[in-house]
Order: structure tokens, then sequence, then C-alpha cells
């Protein structure tokens, strides 16, 4: 059992948590993720590390409540115990200096793109930001981006903050004010990763997604995650979570990833009737 050392709600679904889990801190690098299990009988939870404190061996995660898992770790609090949290799991991401690096992260997806900023920018490379949102009130970690970013670039679907359009806008704007860029990274919705690496194709920068396939055992022996990269079929949960954005099949990764969604949303529907009944 893992004490919930801190909770704080980052917008109307989305919350961060601190758990207490030094196994996992010790080895923690960006880009590794950790399964949750909320109580004895819940489900595993992938979630990529947003953040960790070596000296007290807390681990951060920020997540959405989308599903039964995240809206029951959702209610917990401050002082409660998850049933399970393991990890560092995933490779983590490989950090050497590549010169100017833009990393891109959308939504929910953004937390899991702050390590890898701050990792990057630690090994000298020039980093600038572009996270985006629908609107600004779902905007989240704007100072924490700019605390390991060169530059920050915040784009809402509404123009309610920042630049208005998505990421990929402010990304080929960017790129036609001409400065060099060596490497994008993006994290966030499959169709934004799809999106960010079919124009990166077109202008030839070398792109790393973080996949978000559906994970069970997350160590290689369920094959839930088995995503097609290039001619070769991988486990996102070894292999991954990060691949070359030009070689993924994201039409096979969103159609696998709805595989489950009737049986998710009556799942949810029944968690929602039980919660209301309290
Ligand atoms: P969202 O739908 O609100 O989109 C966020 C931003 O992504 C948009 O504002 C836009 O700028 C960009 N975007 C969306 N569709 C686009 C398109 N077609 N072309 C270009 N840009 C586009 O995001 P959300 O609801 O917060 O969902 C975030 C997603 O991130 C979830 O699906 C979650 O599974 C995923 N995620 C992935 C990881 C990972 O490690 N891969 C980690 C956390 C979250
Ligand atoms: Fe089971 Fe990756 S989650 S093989």
């Amino acid at each position: 059992m893992y004490k919930i050392t801190l909770k704080r709600q980052l917008t109307k679904d989305i919350k961060l948590m601190g758990i207490l889990a030094p196994h996992v801190v010790r080895n923690a690098k960006a880009g590794n993720f950790v399964i949750v299990i909320p109580g004895e009988t819940g489900e595993r939870v992938p979630l990529t590390i947003y953040d960790w404190d070596k000296e007290s061996g807390v681990v951060y995660i920020i997540f959405q409540e989308v599903g039964v898992s995240t809206v029951k770790l959702g209610m917990m609090n401050e002082g409660d115990f998850v049933y399970s949290i393991a990890g560092p799991l995933g490779r983590h991401f490989h950090i050497e200096k590549y010169g100017n690096v833009v990393v891109v992260g959308g939504g929910v997806g953004v937390p899991a793109i702050f390590p890898i900023a701050r990792a990057l920018r630690d090994a000298g490379n020039s980093v600038t930001s572009i996270t985006g949102f629908r609107t600004s009130e779902l905007s989240i970690l704007e100072k924490e981006m700019k605390s390991v970013s060169d530059a920050v670039i915040v784009a809402t679907n509404d123009g309610s903050s920042g630049t208005k359009g998505l990421v990929t806008d402010a990304l080929k704007a960017l790129y036609d004010k001409g400065g060099k860029i060596d490497l994008v990274v993006a994290v966030g919705p499959v169709v934004m990763m799809k999106a960010v690496s079919e124009l990166t194709k077109q202008l030839g920068i070398k792109t790393i997604v973080s996949l978000n396939a559906l994970m069970l055992d997350g160590t290689g022996m369920c094959g839930g995650c088995r995503v097609t990269i290039g001619d070769k079929v991988k486990f996102s949960c070894v292999d991954g979570p990060d691949f070359d954005g030009h070689l993924v099949d994201f039409n096979e990764l969103t159609s696998r990833l709805s595989a489950f969604k009737a049986e998710e949303k009556i799942s949810l529907d029944h968690c929602k009737i039980h919660l209301a009944g309290r």
C-alpha cells in the first residue's frame, strides 16, 4: 500500500497526485511510466511519470478522469493509500545533445513532455515547448513548462489564450520563421501525434512520439500494447513508449485504442450510477 501525499485539482477533470513510492523514484527517468492499481479490486492504470523527488521518495502523476479506474483514483485523497504502484516501466527517453529541440504536448499529454523537456535542456539542448489545449480553462503547467524551456508557445483551438489554432499550426509557424529544428518530440492524443508526424515528415525533421497503447501487465507478457513500427511489431511497454513518429501505424493504434470503447462506457455509466446512489 502506498500513501497519497499530495492531491491537487488542475482542471475540472485533471488531477495531480503525489504517491510515496521510493522504489519507483530510485530509478525514475524522463519517459518512464508507472502502473497504478487504486484499490484491491481495481484495474491497472498506466500513467506517464510527471515528476519525482529523490529526497522524499514521492512520485508525481497527472491524470484525467476518463474511465472507472481514473475516476476511482481521483476520488482518493491525501492520506489514503493506493493498492499498488509498479515502476518505473518502459524505456526512458533517449537523451543526448540534438541541438534545437521542439517538444509538443497536447492536453493531458503535457505532463509527459515536462520531464523530457527538462532532461533535454539539462543535456545542453535548446528547448522550445509548444503546448496545445482546446480552450484556456483546460490549460495546465504553463509555469512549469517555462521553467524547463528556452521558449514556450501556448496554443488554444479557440484562441482564448496564447496563439489561436492547433499545435501543428504553431509548429509550422515556428518552422516558417526559419529557425533550425533538429528534433521534435510529441506527446498527446493520437490524432495530434499523427498530424505532427505527417507535418515533420514533409519538413524532414526527426520526430519521436510517446504511444499511449492499451496496456495490461506493462512488462511485455500480454501483447495488449502491440503497435506496428515500420515493418516491425513492437510492444509499447517494453520496446517504447517512444518511437519514430514517421514509422508508426497510427491508424492501427487508433483502431486498437477504440476496441473496448463500448464496454468502457457501460462500465463508467454503472460506476456513475453507483456513486450517485451513495
Ligand atoms: P485534446 O483533444 O484536448 O487535444 C489537445 C491538443 O492537441 C489540441 O488543443 C490541439 O492543439 C492538439 N490536437 C488535437 N487534435 C489535433 C489534430 N488533429 N491535429 C493537430 N493537433 C491536434 O487532448 P486531451 O483530451 O487532453 O487528450 C490528451 C490525450 O493524450 C489522451 O488521448 C491521452 O491518452 C494522451 N496521452 C498520451 C500520453 C502518452 O504518453 N502518449 C500521456 C498522457 C496522455
Ligand atoms: Fe502487456 Fe505491453 S502491456 S505486453
